[in-house]
């Protein structure tokens, strides 16, 4: 069997729901129950909350709904993958830009060395949340790619809207909010140019029912369960409604760039008209965040009047004061 595939039997099993012995699972996948073990220590390591009891064998302490390739390549063809363990889904479309064609989409359940801004970690238990990555051949350049991840969280925000759930918010430049605390994240990494064009990834990631003893994580954060009329969610809809809106935000952006951008974007602003600061390096400036402006710059209020701050180093936080 490949690498990873007793584990991804193993939890397809539980999956299913109630106990399953060691003994029971080690005769379906024809190992022993010592293997069985080993292996539900290695699910334990992917950040799955699995325990056992005496006399009755293994359980998920939540219930997980896997994601199924057939049910998302039924939607997308071959232009969708699913690789359940991966090391980043960003970094796999990185790797293979060249022979992608734009909208290649990359899922998983648990990624090794998920990654936000900066190099930092995204961490990334298996089964709980969604990881995903479109490639995208933005034919304006480089240059237009900070508008983008913009452009991609408002769309995101609307579309969990149109399903009814509501109260999530926009942290400039790339975050998605609930009650101040980070939902999800989005991350554009280029794979350089190719003539005018950029070779673009898209990544994005939610967390859906992140479990609560989940380590690593250094600021507060949420998972969509939080939110109000979530209970029906069905994983894989979601994520081919989120494929479906990337894909419609990235088409969008391409014909009309941040026009008429920035009204949508100041009403999902979690920060709009409330006291921040700006951490740029060494230096850090306060005042009141006045949303942004039509280059996709966010505009801070300080006794000097209103000024708009751009660039990939700044990372925008509340203020204490507040
Ligand atoms: P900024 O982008 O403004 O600098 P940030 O703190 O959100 O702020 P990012 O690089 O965007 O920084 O994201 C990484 C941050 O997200 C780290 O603080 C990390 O602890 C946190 N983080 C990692 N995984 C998750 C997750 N699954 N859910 C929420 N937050 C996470
Ligand atoms: C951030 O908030 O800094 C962005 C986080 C982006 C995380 C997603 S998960 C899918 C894709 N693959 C990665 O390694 N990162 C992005």
């Amino acid at each position: 069997m490949k690498e990873h595939s007793i584990k991804l039997a193993i939890l397809r099993a539980l999956a299913q729901g109630g106990f399953h012995s060691g003994e029971e699972l080690g005769t379906m996948l024809g190992v022993s129950r010592a293997a069985i073990s080993k292996h539900i220590k290695g699910i334990q390591a992917w950040g799955v909350d699995v325990y056992r009891v005496q006399g009755k064998g293994y359980q998920l302490a939540e219930p997980m709904q896997l994601l199924d390739e057939q049910t998302l390549q039924a939607q997308f063809g071959d232009l969708v993958e699913l690789i359940p363990v991966i090391d980043s889904t960003n970094q796999y479309l990185l790797d293979r830009a060249d022979s992608l064609q734009s909208g290649a989409v990359c899922l998983a359940e648990y990624q090794a060395k998920g990654r936000g801004r900066r190099g930092r970690e995204w961490v990334s238990p298996f089964g709980a949340n969604l990881y995903m990555s479109m490639y995208w051949r933005l034919d304006a350049g480089m240059a237009a790619a900070m508008g983008l991840s913009l452009v991609v969280g408002v769309a995101i925000v609307e579309a969990l809207e149109e399903l009814g759930l509501e109260g999530v918010k926009l942290k400039w430049p790339n975050d998605l909010y609930y009650q101040d605390k980070k939902l999800a994240g989005i991350l554009v990494e280029m794979s350089g140019q190719a003539g005018a064009a950029a070779n673009l990834v898209i990544g994005m990631g939610m967390n859906l029912t992140m479990p609560e003893k989940t380590e690593g994580i250094t600021q507060p954060w949420a998972s969509l369960k939080d939110v109000a009329n979530t209970g029906t969610l069905d994983r894989n809809e979601l994520a081919i409604t989120l494929i479906n809106t990337l894909h419609q935000a990235l088409t969008d952006y391409e014909l009309k760039g941040m026009q008429g951008f920035v009204t949508r974007w100041n009403r999902l602003d979690n920060f709009l008209d409330r006291p921040i600061k700006l951490i740029m390096g060494p230096r850090e400036i306060t005042g009141i965040c006045r949303g942004i402006n039509e280059q996709g710059a966010v505009l801070l209020e300080t006794d000097n009047g209103v000024e708009s701050f751009i660039g990939g180093e700044i990372s925008l936080r509340l203020s204490k004061c507040e």
